[in-house]
């Protein structure tokens, strides 16, 4: 398919081996679209094991495999977290391709250190994860919209919100107050953005099954003396069981999502919020 041949897509937080953002850069240049990737350089701390024993080389990895279905991949390493580095970003993408047609916002502050009780959060990680989830998006709309509607030809944003953009859990007050207004974000760039024919839809994926790094995960796994990856396999085989349709999500089920929300096929659909979660919640 070419749906999106001659476009160019920028996808943050896109180094994962089984995140969301790598599986979205493959889609979309499968659709056609060349593809700037970009990322945080992590250290290996802060990477999941499974990343670690493949001996995974990040955004460099997933480069190839854009290249290899035959599109131009440009890489942009930045960290979100630094206000300053997000219209650099921007700049570098277009300065490179000339242009941004499909803005994805797919990173967030890596889990873990946020799962307490909102009595226990410590102020800064909540500033860091609206930093990151929040601020850092709002910006990346900012900059690239002005870049599109500069250009004149239109363009799509698609925000990768979550389950907890609708609705709580417990012990994720800073992750979910982000999420949430990620989808405030969403609706008002759609509003102001429509007279230049740039779309801004999320995607809300329920739990998915993506190797991402946990700092919780990883603080349990160590407690009840098994590995990681056993902690997470549990993890995922519970949530398995309360998903409707009967098996956790996984990130291509969001990835063409994505890819449709970019696409000329849903031109007519702007500032929603799309569920990808199997069943487990309608509004
Ligand atoms: N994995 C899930 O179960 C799940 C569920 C619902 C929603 N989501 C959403 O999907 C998206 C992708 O999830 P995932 O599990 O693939 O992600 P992830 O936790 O692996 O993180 C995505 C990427 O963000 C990057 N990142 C972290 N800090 C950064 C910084 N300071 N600057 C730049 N990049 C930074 C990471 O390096 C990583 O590559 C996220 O927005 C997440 O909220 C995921």
């Amino acid at each position: 398919m070419d749906n999106l041949s001659g476009k160019v897509a920028l996808v943050t937080g896109a180094g994962g081996m089984r995140g969301v953002g790598r599986a979205t850069a493959l889609e979309l240049a499968r659709e056609g679209a060349d593809i700037v990737i970009s990322d945080v350089k992590r250290a290996a701390a802060d990477l999941p094991p499974q990343e670690l024993k493949a001996g995974w080389r990040s955004l460099e990895s997933v480069q190839a495999e854009v290249q290899a279905l035959g599109r131009r991949c440009h890489v942009v390493w930045c960290d979100l977290s630094a206000a300053a580095q997000v219209p650099q970003l921007i700049e570098q993408a277009i300065s490179h391709f000339g242009a941004i047609d499909i803005l994805v916002n797919n990173a967030r502050a890596i889990i873990g250190r946020d799962k307490v009780p909102v009595t226990e959060l410590d102020e800064a990680v909540w500033r860091r994860f609206l930093d990151i989830n929040l601020t850092a998006v709002f910006l990346a709309t900012k900059f690239a919209g002005r870049a599109m509607i500069r250009r004149g030809q239109g363009g799509a944003i698609v925000n990768i919100g979550s389950e907890n953009s609708k609705r709580a859990y417990p012990c994720t007050a800073a992750y979910t107050a982000s999420k949430f207004a990620m989808i405030g974000l969403t609706q008002a760039a759609a509003l102001d953005l429509a007279p230049h024919r740039i779309t801004v839809n999320a995607v809300c994926p329920g739990m998915l099954d993506t190797d991402r790094m946990s700092y919780w995960e990883q603080d349990q796994a160590r407690q009840q003396g098994v590995t990681q990856e056993e902690f997470r396999a549990r993890v995922v085989a519970d949530a398995a069981k309360a998903i409707p349709l009967g098996r956790i999500g996984e990130s291509e089920d969001v990835a063409r999502a994505v890819a449709f929300l970019a696409g000329g096929k849903s031109g007519f659909i702007t500032g929603q919020a799309i569920n990808v979660n199997g069943g487990t919640l309608f509004h």
